[in-house]
């Protein structure tokens, strides 16, 4: 292990926002970079309460934009709380980003995978301010981009995103914690793909 490539945790960061933090975090920074965030831009996001949509709406919130993220609705308190738009999938999904935009979206960060390059698409986003962290096939037809954890794997993002925790700018919702030996109903619950934030094994 080389030394540049270590971060120190801040001591007001506790160990389990700690470990959940370079993946999920790595990847919403590549996400929100991706597609250039500006301060009064409109951004949606899709799996806005997830492991990586819960810190991508927060980055994003935090560059400036106004930010509608699509969500089931036990998790809209907490998208509310983080000054998130907080809006339901599913049929009509369309419509209800326009009413709630009002005017142009700049941008779409898909964290959930199909059908949201094509929606995106249709709202009038252009293809090099769409992000997907999942839908690789879509991104190679629709020429969107597809960044992830790899385009910010590095020392000094883990840095930031870590003094953006202990300054209290960003929350990492830790869904549950489970201990090592329960891994098998750790992953049954991630598959479910309804947590809010982070699901951390302690070993
Ligand atoms: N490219 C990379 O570097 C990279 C890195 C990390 C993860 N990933 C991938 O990114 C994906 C997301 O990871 P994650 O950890 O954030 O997952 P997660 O924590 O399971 O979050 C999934 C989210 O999707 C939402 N969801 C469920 N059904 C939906 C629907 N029909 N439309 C819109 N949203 C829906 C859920 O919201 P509700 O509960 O509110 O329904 C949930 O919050 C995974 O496939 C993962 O493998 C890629």
């Amino acid at each position: 292990m080389e030394e540049d490539h270590l971060s120190p945790r801040p001591a007001g960061v506790p160990w389990e926002q700690a470990g959940a933090l370079f993946v999920a975090g790595t990847t919403a920074y590549a996400a929100v970079h991706a597609v250039k965030v500006e301060r009064g831009e409109t951004v949606v996001v899709s799996g806005a309460a997830g492991g990586v949509g819960s810190l991508v709406v927060q980055l994003a919130r935090h560059a400036g934009a106004t930010v509608i993220g699509l969500a089931s609705e036990p998790h809209h308190a907490w998208l509310t709380r983080h000054g998130v738009i907080p809006l339901t999938y599913g049929e009509g999904v369309g419509e209800r980003i326009r009413a709630a935009a009002d005017g142009t979206i700049d941008a779409f960060i898909d964290t959930f995978g199909a059908p949201y390059i094509e929606l995106a698409l249709e709202l009038g986003v252009p293809g090099e301010r769409i992000n997907t962290i999942i839908d690789f096939p879509g991104a190679a037809k629709h020429g969107t981009k597809a960044e992830g954890s790899a385009a910010a794997a590095r020392a000094e993002v883990l840095r930031e995103l870590a003094s953006l925790i202990a300054d209290g700018e960003l929350e990492i919702p830790v869904a549950r914690v489970y201990p090592l030996d329960e891994v098998r109903d750790a992953f049954r619950e991630l598959e479910r793909r309804h947590t809010n934030g982070k699901i951390v094994l302690r070993p």
